[in-house]
């Protein structure tokens, strides 16, 4: 049996050290619980202040709104900013032509809203964008956006679609007759990466946008963006506003379908005007690097190869490529023509407008041949690489109809895919800081990456 250590001689020490080790233990518990303590009190008061001062309630008695905001407007502590914040968005909102619009852009960091909004801007309508930056292509494009926006004095607010006190905030510092909904998840492909992204945006921020735009008074008249993905399986060309698109191919085209019929019952229930614009693949300066065109032009400059795709039965894919100068024309011309909302206080007063129109360009261009244009205007051979198409819910052939929108607010696409894409070239080197390469190279063409 083995026989327990004896322990006497180092009891002595043994106590000494356990009384010590008692002794600093309970030092340190005194000094973290009042640490404690006093972190709680913070955190508590903190999160009071917070709730009491920030949040205005979410009531649809528009007076109740009213007087909680003139009491709280100036704190510093409310949703979005203080007073100086409010100043901004209540100038940029401001029109400066008789009988501007003041309209609410939403993307207004994207590719389309950019554009729209500077044209706003510039014919004297008040704009105040939202945006929020998020990061499913380079935000630094984004931010670049910005800063050209705010040259121009369009004040864009950081936030999310989906955060109401702060949207019912803007609507209360700044009454827009018009909102212009660009904001939303896009792309074919990521969506099969991300699902629940197109999901928050493009439906759960979409009835968040119309909830409070049907709770203001007076309502706003809100035209978005569709897409025309919503024609998915559709097979018969060109596509018209009247065919069937009841056959998604992806579930970006699905959230997109599924806002079409949100915006039929917002319009039904609470006598929202709602106008919905199914763009044709949009291109142009300071477009989106997820598009085709983007990286093409990247990686033909960098001499990566880039795949080309046809269809199962070996056809070209083919597109209509709308140039975004006539896309933001459609934007205008849809707003100019949208009727006020009939609503008030949450209540429908009467039957609204309710539209949705093609805009797109009327002949659609093999990708072959947007290659070739490309190849063209930077002056290099494109290494391509021919893959038969993933079923990713790109459709091959998309091809517009724009009567109706020609007819209801002279909507005519004028801008050819040679000239858009020279256009977007000459903006592309601009941006990135690349040397063009010319026919006749004196000299070596040095470092290209983007
Ligand atoms: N560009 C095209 O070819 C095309 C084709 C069909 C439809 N559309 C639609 O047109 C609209 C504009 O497209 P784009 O090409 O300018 O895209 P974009 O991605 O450049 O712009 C969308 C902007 O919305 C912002 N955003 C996204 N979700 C948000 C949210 N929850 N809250 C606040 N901001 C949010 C993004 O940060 C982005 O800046 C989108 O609704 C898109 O689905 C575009
Ligand atoms: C285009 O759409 C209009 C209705 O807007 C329709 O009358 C016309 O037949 C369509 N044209 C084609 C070629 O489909």
């Amino acid at each position: 049996m083995p026989t327990p250590p004896d322990t006497s001689k180092t009891l002595k020490l043994e106590r000494y050290n356990s009384y010590l080790r008692k002794f600093h233990s309970t030092k340190l518990i005194n000094a973290s619980s009042k640490l404690l303590f006093r972190a709680t009190l913070l955190v508590a008061l903190l999160l009071i202040l917070f709730f009491t001062i920030s949040y205005p309630p979410l009531s649809d008695n528009p007076h109740h709104r009213l007087h909680r905001h003139s009491l709280l407007s100036t704190s510093l502590f409310s949703v979005g900013g203080g007073a100086a914040w409010e100043k901004q968005v209540r100038r940029s909102s401001t029109p400066r032509r008789p009988n501007g619009f003041s309209v609410l852009v939403t993307g207004a960091a994207g590719f389309v809203g950019s554009h729209c909004s500077l044209a706003l801007k510039k014919r004297g309508d008040g704009v105040l964008g939202l945006d929020n930056f998020n990061d499913y292509y380079d935000p630094s494009l984004k931010r670049a956006r910005q800063n050209l926006l705010k040259k121009h004095e369009v004040f864009i607010v950081e936030g999310d679609l989906n955060d109401a006190p702060l949207l019912s905030k803007l609507f209360y510092v700044a009454p827009f007759t018009h909102v212009l909904h660009l904001a939303a998840q896009a792309g074919v492909r990521y969506a099969m990466q991300n699902p629940q992204s197109y999901i928050r945006s493009n439906i759960a921020g979409f009835v968040n946008l119309l909830e409070i735009a049907k709770a203001t008074n007076p309502q706003p008249a809100i035209v978005w963006a569709s897409s025309s993905s919503v024609y998915g399986l559709n097979s018969e060309n060109p596509f018209s506003e009247i065919d069937r698109t009841d056959k998604p191919a992806s579930l970006y085209a699905a959230t997109k379908k599924a806002g079409e019929e949100i915006a039929h019952t917002y319009n039904h229930i609470y006598g929202l005007s709602l106008t919905g614009l199914r763009f044709f693949t949009v291109y142009g300066p300071w477009g989106r690097p997820d598009m085709a065109y983007f990286f093409f032009t990247r990686d033909i400059l960098q001499g990566k190869s880039i795949e080309i795709y046809k269809t199962h039965d070996q056809k070209e894919v083919a597109r209509d490529f709308t140039y975004i100068d006539d896309v933001v024309k459609g934007c205008l011309g849809a707003l100019d023509t949208a009727e006020k909302s009939t609503g008030s206080g949450g209540k429908k007063k009467g039957p609204a407008q309710l539209r949705v129109y093609n805009l797109g360009n009327t002949s659609p261009v093999p990708v072959g041949r947007l290659v070739s244009i490309l190849e063209g205007l930077l002056n290099t051979k494109a290494k391509k690489h021919v893959i038969t198409m993933p079923r990713n819910g790109d459709v091959p052939f998309t091809h517009a109809n724009v009567t109706l929108a020609h007819k209801d607010f002279g909507y005519k696409p004028t801008t050819d895919l040679a000239s858009g894409l020279r256009k977007f070239v000459k903006w592309y080197v601009g941006y990135y800081g690349i040397q063009p390469r010319t026919k006749k190279e004196t000299q070596p063409t040095g470092d290209e990456s983007g």
